[in-house]
């Protein structure tokens, strides 16, 4: 199973230009995405995502198996981060993959580029969105890319914090 658990803006956005993600700070509840960790057993993160979190130096989701997807012949290291392996292809041979390994509940980071691909081959399962109370315009959209309309039920829908809300999408 496949769950993408992103926050973004208002106007869907997981991030402004340069990576800025500024606009989550209109988000005041504490941010609960350890709770949702504990649950998952495996991670899969797109090249400019992991890029980034290498920048900024910090791994925050230590000891499930996580596949990065890119092109790079080399990753570039990030303390803590283990174990990870890159993976380069059609996304539905990555989640065969992941299940020839016996894991069931798999974290999509993200970015957007990714996402589309997995809505594309109609791998993506879960959606877990935080909302922050904010437009602003320009930046990474949540998903990016062609598909078809992809239908989900609805599981879970509350306020997040004073503006912001939390929705739980299962696919149809
Ligand atoms: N707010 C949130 O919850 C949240 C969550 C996640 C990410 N983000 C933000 O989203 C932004 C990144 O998202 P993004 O959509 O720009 O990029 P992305 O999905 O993270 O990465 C896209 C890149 O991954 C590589 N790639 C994608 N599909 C591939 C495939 N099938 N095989 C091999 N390589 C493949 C390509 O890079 P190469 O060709 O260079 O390898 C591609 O340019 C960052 O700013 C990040 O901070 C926000």
């Amino acid at each position: 199973m496949i769950v993408y658990y992103a926050a973004m803006s208002l106007d869907a956005r997981i991030s402004g230009p340069d990576h800025d993600l500024s606009f989550l700070k209109t988000l005041d509840a504490p941010n609960d995405y350890e709770t949702f960790y504990v649950d998952v057993d495996s991670l899969i993160l797109g090249a400019r995502t992991w890029d980034f979190m290498v920048r900024h130096g910090s791994w925050p989701y230590a000891g499930k198996p996580s596949w990065i997807v890119t092109h790079a012949k080399t990753l570039a290291g990030l303390p803590g981060a283990e174990p990870v392996e890159p993976f380069a292809g059609d996304v539905a041979d990555l989640v065969r993959l992941i299940g020839e390994r016996g894991l069931k509940r798999t974290w999509l980071v993200g970015g957007g580029d990714l996402a589309g691909q997995f809505l594309a081959a109609d791998l993506l399962d879960e959606l877990i969105l935080t909302i922050a109370p904010a437009l602003i315009g320009v930046g990474t959209a949540l998903v990016d890319g062609a598909f078809p309309p992809r239908r989900f039920r609805l599981a879970e829908l509350r306020p997040f914090g004073e503006d912001g809300v939390r929705v739980r999408y299962e696919r149809r």
